[in-house]
């Protein structure tokens, strides 16, 4: 039995394989219409969630199969001390496969060393968020036409980011990849991931402070939001949560054919005015979510169609 823990659990082969069945679902959804009729899906949120949890549910109906879950830990047994290892169990018994997002970074591991149904890693905490790298790697390949040869700029929160974690986790993976990391200096990138993902595979990159100085340069510009939540106090976050706005006057600076992604939600780290640029790419993004989750559904059941 597969689980998806981190972007890491597949092959670059496989990875291969799961964007291709994406895209051919994208091609031929009718084909797609009835594969899991008869299975369901545990959507098990201790954390809020638009996109991700409503994303993964349209997956499985789109397959034919059924949802169920909860979208808050106040609506499970969570709340009356219940452990997720625990839970896990319970939900084995109810359900084909689930989907399940933490605010304790591991939660999900945790979860599928106790699980007899596969478990996808949703999100927890600051750590990592495969499947939107999954939809990141699906939107780059279905943009651009290749996942090597590009330099990448990462802005925003890359201390709390966990997209931008799980997405450098597997971008390493390809040749000819550079990043370039802007950021504040207290929103840093963690050593950790330098050291270890970075450095470790030489992977050529850059930090910067000022957006304006990376844009000229970059193929994909990934923004994201000062992650609100995982900020010690009120005041930090106030001070960072505008530090980067993408405007259209800022837009002029970057080539004609880079394209903007961004996990969502937004909060002010793009302008509305932007949405509108042809390189504005993030809504077309949560539309390759849906179908990259039905192909990460299929291939973790191991269901087959021809
Ligand atoms: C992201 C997340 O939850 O980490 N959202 C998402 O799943 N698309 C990004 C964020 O919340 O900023």
């Amino acid at each position: 039995m597969r689980h998806l823990m981190s972007p890491l659990d597949f092959s670059v082969e496989e990875l291969d394989n799961l964007l291709d069945l994406a895209q051919d679902i994208e091609a031929n959804p009718a084909k797609y219409a009835h594969a899991c009729e008869g299975k369901k899906l545990a959507t098990l949120f201790y954390e809020p969630s638009t996109r991700t949890r409503l994303s993964h549910e349209a997956a499985m109906l789109n397959l034919g199969g059924s949802v169920m879950g909860f979208a808050s830990s106040d609506s499970s047994s969570a709340s009356k001390g219940e452990s997720v290892a625990d839970t896990i169990r319970v939900i084995s018994c109810y359900a084909d496969i689930c989907a399940m997002r933490h605010p304790k970074e591991g939660a999900p591991m945790v979860a599928c060393q106790h699980s007899t149904i596969p478990v996808i890693n949703a999100g927890d905490g600051g750590h990592q968020h495969p499947t939107q790298t999954l939809t990141d790697l699906l939107t780059i390949r279905n943009l651009k036409g290749r996942l090597n040869n590009m330099t990448i700029g990462l802005c925003g929160d890359l201390k709390f980011g966990r997209t931008v974690h799980s997405l450098i986790n597997a971008l390493v993976r390809y040749e000819g990849i550079r990043f370039i990391l802007i950021s504040p200096e207290e929103l840093r990138l963690p050593d950790y991931i330098r050291h270890e993902v970075l450095d470790r595979n030489n992977i050529p990159y850059e930090e910067v402070v000022r957006l304006e100085d990376a844009l000229p340069s970059l193929d994909i510009l990934y923004m994201t939001r000062v992650q609100k939540e995982r900020f010690f106090n009120e005041e930090d976050y106030v001070r960072m949560k505008d530090f980067y706005i993408l405007d259209k006057e800022k837009m002029k600076l970057a080539p004609e054919d880079m394209y903007v992604l961004h996990p969502l939600p937004r909060v002010n780290e793009i302008a509305v005015e932007v949405d509108d640029d042809p390189r504005a790419a993030y809504f077309r993004q949560v539309q390759y979510g849906v179908y990259v989750r039905m192909a990460l559904i299929l291939t973790l059941l191991d269901i087959h169609v021809d």
